[in-house]
């Protein structure tokens, strides 16, 4: 059944040679996403993920991460908590520095959102370099709560993210689809 969804997912995947830059393979999900039946799978899976895993919340990661994450834990019966590109949450947030494929960045969370003893999944589109995926497992734990997963729709396993997240992880699982 994971081999159909996988296959569905895969076909509704745009690749784009050389952007943002020279070089660069980007992985388009927006075929995906105007895909009633293919969104609505992808959906599905993640939030048997987050009931898998004990989730007790969802967190996102900008941009689309919230597109990917605000529906599974609807789905799943979970909050959602948006991890943001820093300076763009009003309220105290916690700040975490880190690298990406192609720069750097800072992301926040509403320290308010996450609390001693929520489990949380983390949900993103894809798991490059592990960069990001990285930073927000370390505001999770900087907030007392634990990181019961971070699942994804695809890895791109040549950069070995998740080689770079296995110290990080400490033995949560993770899961691309
Ligand atoms: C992309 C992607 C992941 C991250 C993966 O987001 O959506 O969040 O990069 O890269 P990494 O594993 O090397 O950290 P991007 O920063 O481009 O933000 P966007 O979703 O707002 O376009």
């Amino acid at each position: 059944e994971l081999a159909d969804i996988s296959t569905l997912l895969l076909s509704r995947i745009r690749d784009v040679a050389d952007y943002p830059e020279p070089g660069v393979m980007f992985k388009d999900i927006t075929p995906l996403l105007a895909d009633p039946a293919a969104f609505a799978a992808l959906t599905d899976a993640l939030a048997e993920i987050a009931v898998a895993t004990g989730a007790t919340k969802v967190i996102g990661l900008e941009a689309r991460g919230f597109i990917l994450g605000a529906p599974v834990a609807v789905r799943a019966g979970l909050g959602f908590i948006p991890v943001r590109k820093a300076g763009k949450l009003p309220g105290a947030t916690l700040r975490q520095a880190y690298d990406l494929e192609y720069g750097s960045a800072e992301i926040e969370v509403h320290a308010e959102d996450l609390a001693f003893g929520d489990r949380i999944l983390i949900v993103d589109d894809v798991l490059a370099t592990g960069g990001t995926a990285e930073a927000a497992i370390r505001l999770v734990r900087r907030a007392g709560a634990e990181v019961a997963g971070l699942a994804v729709l695809m890895e791109l396993g040549f950069l070995e993210g998740r080689v770079r997240l296995e110290t990080a992880l400490a033995g949560a699982p993770l899961e691309a689809l």
